[in-house]
């Protein structure tokens, strides 16, 4: 069944479902977005420091050279945490296109509301003596904010928007914008479904997209190796035995009903995978329609705050950023 779009406030079309690429790593990405392009994903999101936007660009630069629509793609990417600030806003998306062999990108986030200072040497945060990350005290996202209203009417961004942002930091933008933002991309899943955010960005007409919508199951062993962070109650959201039992009864994967949920409920889904398999599956999610009392049990799933995975203190000492946007979930 065709793939569904949502349009946005900017007039493109998104699909609404697509390839997230968080931890798809350069050497096998190329392949996997060509996986991923055969198997109907048109939407594929990525971020300046995923470090893979130059793989995807290869991939469908050979897709577009074997008879492929430019027009048919939706290429999402990041302004990263450590170029927070209004000079370093075009820098950035130009050195995404340039990765990515593009003249412009679909979608344009803002990555996070806080920001660090870039390390002298490369493209990643600086960090202190005592391991913590080196925060940029005079970030301010209205400013940024005019930055990225540059870059639609310099025609290099088509739809500008926001991720990991709360609330009140996405009013903020709201009050003080003049092309408002199209897209909020946020962690969503069964267990945190995001029920205020989602109203309140239906009332201002903004989409809405979940990033880790099968609760992003390996991204403990991730955030130990990496960060050597550890989370104590990771939840299982695919072993769920309410979620498992709809699954079976309908002969779908948990992934695909966790999936078309969200997407039942008017979320844009981007689940990540690298194996061919999990990849064709996960799209296959427009041949069914789960019933309304499936919905309400998935529904009753929804553990709000205490679920959230990604509360980027792996990110040490980001609690002491100005903009952390979750301050009011600290203990
Ligand atoms: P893999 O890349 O090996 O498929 P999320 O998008 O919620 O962050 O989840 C991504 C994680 O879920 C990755 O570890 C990915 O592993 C795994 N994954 C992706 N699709 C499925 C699926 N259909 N069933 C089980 N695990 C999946």
């Amino acid at each position: 069944m065709a793939m569904q779009t949502v349009k946005l406030s900017s007039g493109q079309n998104m699909p609404v479902v697509g390839l997230g690429t968080w931890q798809a790593q350069p050497e096998e990405t190329e392949a996997i977005i060509k996986i991923a392009l055969d198997s109907g994903y048109r939407h594929f999101d990525t971020a300046f420091n995923y470090n893979n936007e130059e793989s995807i660009g290869k991939s469908i630069k050979k897709w577009l050279s074997e008879g492929g629509k430019r027009e048919d793609l939706f290429i999402t990417t990041k302004l990263p945490n450590f170029g927070n600030r209004p000079s370093d806003v075009e820098k950035f998306l130009n050195l995404s296109l340039q990765r990515l062999g593009l003249n412009y990108v679909d979608l344009y986030l803002i990555h996070m509301p806080f920001s660090f200072i870039q390390d002298k040497n490369s493209f990643t945060p600086a960090i202190n003596e005592d391991g913590s990350f080196m925060l940029d005290l005079e970030s301010q996202p209205v400013a940024v904010w005019k930055e990225m209203e540059k870059q639609v009417k310099a025609g290099r961004a088509k739809s500008i928007g926001l991720s990991n942002f709360n609330i009140s930091q996405i009013q903020n933008i709201l009050n003080n914008s003049e092309i408002k933002p199209s897209n909020v991309q946020v962690e969503l899943h069964a267990f945190m479904q995001q029920k205020p955010l989602r109203d309140f960005c239906k009332l201002n007409n903004i989409s809405v997209t979940a990033y880790s919508p099968i609760g992003s199951p390996g991204t403990k062993a991730h955030f130990q190796a990496k960060y050597n962070y550890s989370v104590e109650t990771f939840p299982d959201l695919l072993g769920h035995p309410v979620l498992n039992q709809i699954a079976s009864a309908r002969n779908k994967t948990p992934a695909q009903v966790l999936l078309r949920h969200a997407v039942q409920g008017g979320v844009i889904v981007i689940p990540k995978s690298t194996n061919p398999e999990r990849i064709k599956s996960n799209i296959q999610i427009f041949d069914f329609k789960l019933t309304d009392e499936e919905m309400d049990k998935l529904n009753a799933l929804d553990q709000d705050k205490n679920m959230r995975i990604f509360d980027f203190l792996f990110f040490k000492g980001v609690e002491n950023h100005p903009n952390y946007p979750f301050k009011d979930e600290l203990h």
